[in-house]
């Protein structure tokens, strides 16, 4: 079949701007086939069998209520797709940055979101890189990080960092897998957050997503 030929010329401003976008989007992000190529190579971390859905990640930057927050961390970003969200609602004199586990997920956001700090290590870190960047607490962390293939004792761990690296007041979101609820790692984690906040909700389950998950919002 022959394809139509597109008269460049014949394509207004707004419709380049457009494809171009398209063809920025198709060079920088993570295919579902790429990130199936993690989950094999790193089952034990990667905790998904897809990137999150833009359904899940505008659930998971409303509840963050960005716009206010001086200082927000992700952890465990993936392929970028709450990044890139996040970074669009940031205050013009906000700091943030991520702390991914996987090398080639570090590279993934750095490519999908240029501007975002991303550093490659664990969560349990993140004391450390808020002093890196010379502050003290952080107004909100945003998780998707797979807590039920971290055992108990892992869990408190990276929830201590968290507790501990957030201001009084602070906001900690996390996306659970609905699944998670069924597994006993995914109740402790669940049980453990009021040991931690002193406010905890959470949304309706967002069906349109790999597994569905729901959205956590913590206050410290
Ligand atoms: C469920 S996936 C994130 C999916 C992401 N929302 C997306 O759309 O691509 C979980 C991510 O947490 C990362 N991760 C797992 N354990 C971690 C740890 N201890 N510290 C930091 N990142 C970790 C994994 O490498 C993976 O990128």
């Amino acid at each position: 079949m022959l394809r139509p030929v597109i008269n460049e010329a014949n394509v207004s401003q707004p419709e380049r701007a457009v494809q171009r976008r398209r063809n920025d989007l198709k060079s920088t992000r993570f295919s579902y086939a790429d990130f199936a190529k993690q989950l094999a190579q790193e089952p034990l971390s990667t905790g998904a069998i897809a990137p999150s859905s833009q359904l899940l990640a505008r659930q998971v930057v409303q509840q963050a209520a960005l716009s206010e927050a001086k200082t927000v961390v992700e952890l465990g970003p993936g392929t970028g797709v709450f990044t890139e969200q996040i970074i669009k609602r940031l205050s013009h004199d906000a700091s943030f940055f991520a702390i991914e586990l996987n090398p080639t997920f570090v590279e993934a956001t750095k490519n999908r979101c240029p501007t975002a700090r991303v550093y490659h290590d664990a969560a349990t870190s993140l004391p450390e890189y808020l002093q890196k960047n010379d502050r003290l607490h952080a107004d909100c962390i945003v998780s998707s990080l797979p807590w039920t293939i971290f055992d108990e004792e892992e869990q408190d761990q990276i929830l201590n960092a968290i507790s501990d690296s957030l201001k009084p007041g602070g906001v900690f979101i996390s996306i659970i897998y609905l699944g998670a609820k069924f597994r006993s790692r995914g109740r402790y984690f669940i049980s453990k957050l009021p040991a931690h906040f002193s406010l905890v909700k959470s949304t309706p389950t967002v069906w349109r997503n790999l597994p569905p998950s729901q959205v956590y919002r913590c206050i410290k």
